[in-house]
């Protein structure tokens, strides 16, 4: 085989008491996708970031065509061909798509460019992957799917010889995603060097040729994706020991009512929307992207604000009639963007997991936060959850992406409140992971809590579920019991018999 494009030789890095690279040696070649596979906290994205220039590593040196490569900024690394589709959405969401193409890589040119020039530059990216949006609207308008096309867009635009896609593809649709893939497809045909992270693992099988996995800082295997098989690279990730595997649903007998919601609509969003959910039940909500599933889960706790509607919730046995603002005590909300509106991103994890409890953490006598058992509570939930942290003191931004989702899920165990909305619950997590919040979801039902939940994975969707909702265009249009088909939701959802 010919030389690796890149080679990436004994890589440390260390945070403080954490090292979270203990020497990782990883190679890719001209024209190849590689897998780079690891559960939450192995230190891929901490990996990608030193390739990206972001981190400066501790020891170690980076080949790219056979010579050692200066990457002191993302910058520098851009001129080196080096371009990053982040794990987290990294743009400026009040600025229009065609700012936040240009402005990252032509900050000097800016002045010279003309306007027309850098839209028909844009239009041309965007039309690779599919999109047709108009370059002049705000980032913050478009979809999650459109906004991560847009990050995309960012990274194809500079013609790199290496693309890092850190989970590009957890708020796209399967249309959206397929697309990708085709670009994808495209690129590694023109010889360059695709690095692709994801806990989807088909999705590594499906585009890549080779796989690095690692396991806490360090490369523990990998090969040819054809000598491997899923089995295989789960137990390289977590150990043969730990990998537990999703349990059978058991038949749940639902109580009686939690919330009853009634006549709930929102202006061009949300179209009277009437439903309940029983106690000890799991009710999975189901429907495509933008048919107002998450709006639906926000403006129940009075996130999104409503034009009409109420909730009747179920305070001492008893039904009350409250607006979602108030109802809000009683149930907890996992949002679909932990970063804007679930996370305090510089607050130490305890505080992260305590304030969604905060009354029932101040000492009785004195005022304030008792903070040895905001402590010990929080620390029963990072091992319930295993939580990856250093100390219960870290911030939460030093966090791996799926270790502080697990946070926000923490947060809400610790409330036990009535009624949980959970939002895309397992994005971000591995797979160990993944099957460990189902678990929990089946406990809380058992435990006699109410649950609704959205998730993009029609399988997960149909695992955990004893009832479906779909949703279409803001409308409920149809309810299934357990045991339905995958493909009468299907239908349902994209409106077919409505
Ligand atoms: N800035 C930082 N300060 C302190 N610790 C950090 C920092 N960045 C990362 N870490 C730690 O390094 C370890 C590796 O994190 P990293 O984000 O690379 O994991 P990951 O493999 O990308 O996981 P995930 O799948 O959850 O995204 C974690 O223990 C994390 O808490
Ligand atoms: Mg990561």
């Amino acid at each position: 085989m010919s030389q690796p494009f890149l080679q990436m030789r004994n890589i440390r890095k260390r945070f403080g008491a954490v090292e979270a690279l203990k020497g990782v040696t990883l190679e890719a070649h001209a024209g190849e996708a590689l897998a780079l596979i690891g559960a939450n906290g192995a230190g891929k994205s901490t990996l990608m970031n030193v390739l990206g220039g972001v981190y400066a590593p501790d020891e170690g040196d980076i080949l790219l065509g056979g010579q050692t490569a200066r990457l002191h900024s993302p910058l520098e690394a851009e001129r080196s061909g080096i371009a990053f589709v982040h794990q987290e959405m990294a743009m400026l969401p009040t600025m229009s798509v065609a700012d936040n193409l240009f402005i990252s890589h032509f900050p000097t040119q800016m002045g010279r460019i003309k306007r027309t020039e850098v839209l028909d530059a844009c239009r041309a990216a965007l039309q690779r992957l599919g999109c047709t949006f108009d370059p002049r609207v705000r980032v913050g308008d478009l979809s999650p799917g459109d906004q991560q096309m847009v990050e995309i867009a960012r990274a194809i635009m500079t013609d790199p010889k290496i693309i890092i896609f850190d989970e590009p593809t957890s708020s796209l649709t399967s249309r959206e995603k397929q697309r990708l893939f085709d670009v994808i497809g495209a690129l590694k045909r023109a010889g360059t060097v695709i690095i692709y992270i994801s806990h989807f693992l088909d999705e590594a099988f499906a585009l890549c040729e080779r796989a690095v996995v690692l396991r806490n800082g360090e490369t523990v295997g990998g090969g040819m994706m054809g000598d491997l098989t899923y089995a295989r690279v789960v137990e390289l990730m977590i150990g043969a020991q730990n990998a537990s595997a999703d349990r059978e649903q058991q038949t749940r007998q639902p109580g009686a009512v939690a919330l009853q919601v009634e006549g709930l609509r929102r202006e061009g969003v949300l179209r009277d929307l009437r439903f309940s959910l029983h106690k000890g039940e799991v009710v999975g909500l189901w429907g495509l992207l933008g048919s107002g599933r998450s709006e639906l889960l926000r403006s129940l706790v009075g996130l999104d604000p409503i034009d009409g509607g109420m909730l009747r919730i179920a305070v001492n046995g008893e039904l009350r009639a409250l607006p979602p603002g108030e109802a809000r005590r009683w149930m907890g909300i996992v949002t679909e963007n932990r970063r804007d509106d679930g996370l305090l991103l510089p607050m130490p994890v305890k505080t992260n997991m305590s304030i969604a409890n905060l009354p029932e953490l101040i000492g009785r006598i004195y005022p304030f936060v008792d903070g040895r058992r905001e402590a010990s509570v929080s620390q029963t939930y990072v091992e319930r959850l295993k939580i990856k942290i250093a100390d219960l003191r870290q911030p939460v931004r030093t966090l791996s992406g799926g270790n502080q989702q697990k946070v926000i899920v923490g947060r809400w165990l610790q409330k036990a409140p009535l009624v949980y909305l959970m939002d895309e619950p397992t994005r971000g997590l591995d797979v160990g992971a993944k099957a460990e919040i189902r678990a929990i979801i089946s406990e809380l039902a058992e435990a006699g809590a109410a649950l609704l939940v959205v998730s993009s994975d029609i399988d997960e969707i149909m695992s955990i579920s004893d009832r479906y909702l779909v949703l279409n265009r803001g409308r409920l249009v149809a309810e299934f019991p357990r045991g339905a088909s995958k493909n009468e939701l299907m239908a349902a959802a994209a409106g077919v018999g409505t």
